[in-house]
């Protein structure tokens, strides 16, 4: 929550709607508490406008972004009756225009622009690149954008842009804006209505020693760069409000040596927080039940069959022994929403913390919800 405001309050010098980016942690129970303080959400896919509806969201305060929407994921936003969808190829503004007729409604879009500009992060979650399959390249948009705005369905309203996730400078997001600017000037040159600039979201946190921007500073900049073009700015935050605000709680298993190196083997793994193995990424651990004094290399690894599965490799942690409790610090953002049955693994509980009360919002997976859905002739 204190992230959500320190968040928002960092734009409320200007027109603006922060809508919080559902992929990061999805619970509808952490989504209310974010609508209560005015926010929309950033959906990339119809289970994700079917939890911020469940969670009482205002259809229009959100936005839809995501490559490869489908027909009955366009009809389920159409008829929600959603603030924009940020249209991501030609294709799809066709489909859109040709679904919205038949409905008899019409379907506002922002233009996913791509401005090709490095967002310096880890290439997997780098969106803004010309490679990278995201948006309609910023040298292209402007025709899409006359193309689009004859279409008999469809109402041009902004234009939108994601860079990446994890970003530790603004620079990346300046010099964007300085290009996604530059098209909206065009294109109102043009007679367009662009009320909306939707920056998507991409702000980084603290996972280790790197320092990352605070919102204020993102903020402020943002604004500077900005406030002359009017209109609403949207931003779509995720991890820098939910990553720090959530922890991962495993307890140690057994404990094991092979060829000199350490394992400490825990309850946890891959299934659960997969981003150490599918990114390297880093997760500090805090020892919480017993207070070890000594230090041991070692890798925190998971019950999973894959060497893949590991929480943390080569590092110096408390000699921690079997029924040890550990905490996976920052795993509040893309923890739980990545994490799968695999080995078929019931999914960990949820617990909303706050002060020094604490709520379930999510029970802990049974066998049976394992095999729910699983059809069995017999
Ligand atoms: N808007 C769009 C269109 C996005 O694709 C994303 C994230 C966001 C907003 C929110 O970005 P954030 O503020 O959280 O950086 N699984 C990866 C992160 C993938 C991000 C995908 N898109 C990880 O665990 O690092």
């Amino acid at each position: 929550m204190q992230h959500f405001q320190a968040f928002d309050s960092a734009f409320a010098g200007i027109d603006h709607l922060t809508c919080y980016s559902v992929k990061a942690c999805s619970n509808i129970n952490i989504l209310k508490l974010f609508l209560k303080e005015g926010s929309g959400t950033d959906i990339v896919s119809g289970g994700e406008l079917h939890r911020s509806l469940m969670a009482g969201a205002d259809p229009q305060k959100i936005v839809y972004s995501g490559v490869g929407k489908s027909c009955g994921e366009i009809i389920y936003a159409l008829k929600s009756d959603i603030l924009m969808f940020n249209a991501e190829s030609p294709q799809e503004i066709d489909r859109i225009n040709k679904i919205a007729g038949s409905l008899g409604t019409k379907g506002r879009i922002a233009i996913r622009v791509n401005p090709d500009v490095d967002p310096k992060t880890h290439t997997y979650i780098s969106t803004g690149l010309k490679e990278n399959k995201f948006g309609i390249n910023i040298n292209e948009a402007y025709d899409e954008y006359i193309r689009a705005a004859k279409l008999e369905n469809i109402d041009v309203v902004g234009v939108s842009c994601h860079l990446g996730s994890q970003l530790l400078d603004v620079t990346p997001f300046l010099d964007a804006l300085k290009k996604v600017a530059e098209l909206v000037k065009k294109l109102r040159a043009a007679g367009l209505t662009i009320k909306y600039l939707d920056i998507g979201g991409g702000l980084g946190i603290t996972y280790d020693e790197e320092t990352a921007p605070h919102p204020k500073d993102y903020g402020g900049k943002i604004i500077d760069s900005v406030r002359y073009l009017g209109g609403t700015l949207i931003l779509e935050p995720g991890r820098v409000i939910a990553g720090n605000a959530g922890v991962l709680l495993s307890k140690v298993l057994y404990t094991k040596r092979n060829e000199g190196k350490k394992f400490t083997i825990v309850d946890a793994a891959m299934n659960d927080l997969l981003r150490p193995s599918l990114y390297g990424s880093f997760h500090r651990i805090l020892e919480v039940s017993r207070k070890a004094a000594a230090k041991v290399s070692c890798d925190i690894v998971g019950p999973i069959c894959e060497s893949g599965d590991f929480i943390a490799k080569d590092r110096e942690l408390p000699d921690f022994q079997p029924d040890d409790i550990i905490c996976v610090m920052s795993a509040g953002a893309y923890g739980f929403t990545m994490s799968s049955n695999y080995n078929s693994r019931p999914r960990a509980a949820e617990v909303l913390v706050s002060g020094d009360s604490y709520k379930l919002i999510r029970k802990r997976e049974t066998y049976e919800d394992i095999i729910r859905g699983e059809v069995d002739d017999k």
